[in-house]
């Protein structure tokens, strides 16, 4: 059991924890770096592995998830979680207010007319959470607005979502629970931030990218594994305050009071006194919007008098006190003026759009996918045609459609090419496939730079100052064939290369050097092998903890991993059997690159370093993989005899000849109490 000096330590750590959350999340003022924040993290999490009753459901160390969820049960909300009636016009802005102002109770409209909180629209999926006695009990999605799924293990794993309420300013904890009793439900909308939505399309194989962030949240939000739920870094925004739990009548207030409580709001809302104030809003942030770090859609108006709402009403799909401004779908239109081909990694050649210049979305536009050749036919797209584009999820811009009218009489169709603009292999078509492919796997430059820049991207090996110039050259001066080959590297060979000083090449090899560290996972990834992800690559790694054992798999071996189908276990398969991907797994395997996935724990402290420690007889508190994990994460390692060289011993109960043999050479003896005390001891 641990003492009540732990039970405190634990809840200080927890409140500790909480409180950067809330500074980080909801001030953006954050007081301590991320790995001091890491460090508490770890330490609660050590001390609640030792102690698992001190493990609590509002545990900042629960949003790591973990459960896997057969399927979400159907939960009937509370109240209909209606949604908002929206609109394309400013006019209709107008009339939406003097509609408003004829509802309002006679008295109401003299005067200076009533507020109105306008408030940015996220892009994303609306959530309810419940909270009873300040603990989140349930987290579910809208569904049909009357039922929705239950999504209660992933919505904890989200860092924006308080697992317990924030005592109004206090943070003692000692204050009575103001939430004793309650019942509160807030509504919001779940997002995912644009960088982050960037880097999840990156680790994921090209066939399986999401087309914008709020189809990212939504496929997220319905993973059955929270754990990943976690990595993917969801956020939620609090835009609604069910009820009247503290009186509060004005929708502004409630969102302050949103923010004590610990939820991130919206920073942006203003509270409008008439529609020019509203107009200008909307105009602002039409411009403004692609600075956010998250997408925005339009501006949602809000009758601020909380109290008069009921007077407007409702229609039975959405409330008549609020409506949604949407803004136009951003399209630009540009001239292509040619199309380039590119090879990638697996030899598919892309066509590229290279278009004049053209704002959209807040950045200049000047290139564009148009992804493969039944595309091209398609749009039916010459060169010279003006052309509409149009950016999905704000970041990728496409072309939508040609403005045939404006063809000039000089626009002439797309020549394919017959041979690999790299390396002038005649291309290939495999059957039933949209793409032209160079199958010069070992030869072709262009697939060499694309298969290192994978490797050395930032979910893969994370290789800063490995850019496109730089494997470019390396390639092209055969410095580099393969990945394999970037730890051969010195700082000697790298200071011929165009914009590669003394410094920034010493730098390149340090970077490169770092690396050897990054998990066996990333490192499965980075291999490139097709269809595998980063979150395949994880389970593959799991399944086959060496490269060696994965390599030795059967097709049907490979096929039992879950999430693994045989397509995907056919590509694994094949990867271990072709030549040139095996000797580049040798090279780096030479390097010292991680090929197993023995893990390298963060330390908890250091009070076993260098220690080695031996287990005898039964431990009441731990299996024995978990005692020794946690003497691992202490800097120590267990042994399986005793000798001279042995530490330390712990004897459990009824404990074995290894007992007097620790006795016999003198070897300290400890019992599991004393164990359990040298964790922690400082
Ligand atoms: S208020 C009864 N506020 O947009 C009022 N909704 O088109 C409930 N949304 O279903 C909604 N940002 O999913 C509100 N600041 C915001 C919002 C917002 C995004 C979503 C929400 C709603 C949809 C309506």
């Amino acid at each position: 059991m641990a003492d009540e000096k732990i039970v405190l330590e634990a809840e200080r750590l927890r409140r500790e924890i909480d409180r950067h959350n809330y500074l980080y999340y909801v001030l953006a003022k954050p007081e301590i770096e991320d790995y001091e924040f890491d460090r508490m993290l770890e330490k609660l999490a050590g001390l609640e592995k030792t102690y698992p009753e001190l493990k609590t459901l509002d545990s900042p160390t629960q949003r790591v998830g973990g459960w896997i969820t057969k399927e979400f049960p159907t939960v009937i909300h509370r109240e209909p979680m209606l949604s908002l009636s929206n609109t394309y016009s400013i006019e209709e802005i107008g009339e939406f207010y003097r509609r408003v102002m004829k509802l309002l109770p006679p008295g109401e409209e003299g005067g200076e007319g009533p507020a109105f909180v306008a408030e940015l629209k996220f892009d994303g999926v609306a959530v309810s959470l419940l909270y009873e006695n300040g603990q989140l009990s349930r987290g579910a999605t809208r569904g049909d607005g009357m039922r929705g799924d239950d999504i209660t293990p992933n919505a904890r794993t989200i860092n924006t979502v308080p697992l317990r309420l924030r005592p109004a300013g206090d943070d003692s904890g000692t204050a009575p629970n103001r939430y004793d009793g309650t019942v509160i439900e807030v509504r919001g909308e779940v997002f995912m931030r644009k960088d982050d939505f960037a880097a999840l399309n990156e680790s994921r194989p090209e066939d399986e990218q999401f087309a914008n962030p709020r189809n990212a949240t939504a496929g997220t939000l319905k993973l059955q594994d929270s754990a990943e739920v976690a990595r993917r870094k969801l956020y939620f925004a609090a835009y609604y305050l069910e009820g009247e739990p503290f009186g509060e009548k004005a929708h502004h207030a409630r969102l302050e009071m949103l923010k004590t409580m610990g939820f991130y709001t919206d920073r942006h809302y203003r509270l409008c006194h008439d529609p020019e104030e509203i107009r200008s809003f909307i105009s602002h942030w039409d411009n403004e919007r692609w600075s956010l770090p998250y997408e925005t859609d339009g501006v949602v108006l809000k009758l601020d008098d909380i109290s008069l709402r009921a007077a407007v009403g409702s229609t039975s799909k959405s409330p008549r006190w609020a409506i949604a401004f949407k803004y136009p779908a951003q399209r630009a239109s540009t001239v292509l003026r040619k199309v380039v081909f590119q090879v990638g990694r697996l030899g598919t050649v892309t066509p590229v759009a290279y278009l004049d210049p053209v704002k959209l979305a807040g950045t200049t536009v000047s290139r564009s996918t148009l992804h493969n050749l039944d595309e091209i036919e398609r749009l039916d797209v010459h060169l010279l045609d003006t052309v509409l584009i149009e950016k999905a999820g704000e970041i990728i811009p496409k072309v939508v459609s040609v403005e045939k009218q404006k063809r000039p009489s000089g626009a002439r169709p797309i020549t394919v090419p017959e041979v690999c603009p790299s390396c002038a292999t005649p291309l290939v078509r495999h059957e039933g496939e949209v793409n032209l492919c160079c199958p010069n796997e070992e030869g072709c430059p262009a697939q060499k730079r694309a298969r290192i820049e994978h490797f050395a991207s930032r979910n893969a090996m994370d290789i800063s100052g490995l850019g496109k110039a730089i494997v470019e050259q390396l390639v092209d001066k055969e410095l580099a064939h393969d990945a394999g080959d970037l730890y051969g590297l010195t700082p000697d060979m790298l200071r011929g290369l165009e914009r590669q000083g003394e410094k920034s090449s010493l730098k390149l090899v340090d970077a490169i050097e770092k690396s050897k560290s990054r998990g066996y996972d990333r490192v499965l990834f980075g291999l490139g092998i097709r269809h595998v992800g980063l979150a395949t690559a994880r389970e593959l790694a799991e399944a086959y903890p060496s490269m060696e054992e994965l390599g030795d798999a059967s097709l049907d071996e490979l096929s039992a991993v879950p999430d693994v189908g045989p397509v995907i276990a056919e590509s694994v398969h094949a990867f271990f059997k072709n030549p040139i991907a095996c000797r580049m797994i040798e090279k780096l395997h030479t390097a010292g690159v991680r090929m197993t996935s023995e893990e390298t724990k963060a330390r908890v402290n250091d009070n076993f370093d260098g220690m080695k420690v031996v287990f005898t007889g039964t431990l009441e508190r731990h299996t024995r993989p978990e005692a020794a994990e946690l003497v691992v994460e202490r800097g120590g390692r267990e042994a399986g005899s005793v000798s001279k060289n042995t530490d330390l011993v712990v004897a459990g109960k009824d404990p074995g000849s290894k007992l007097e043999k620790a006795r016999k050479l003198g070897v300290r003896v400890v019992s599991e109490e004393e164990f359990e005390a040298m964790l922690f001891g400082e």
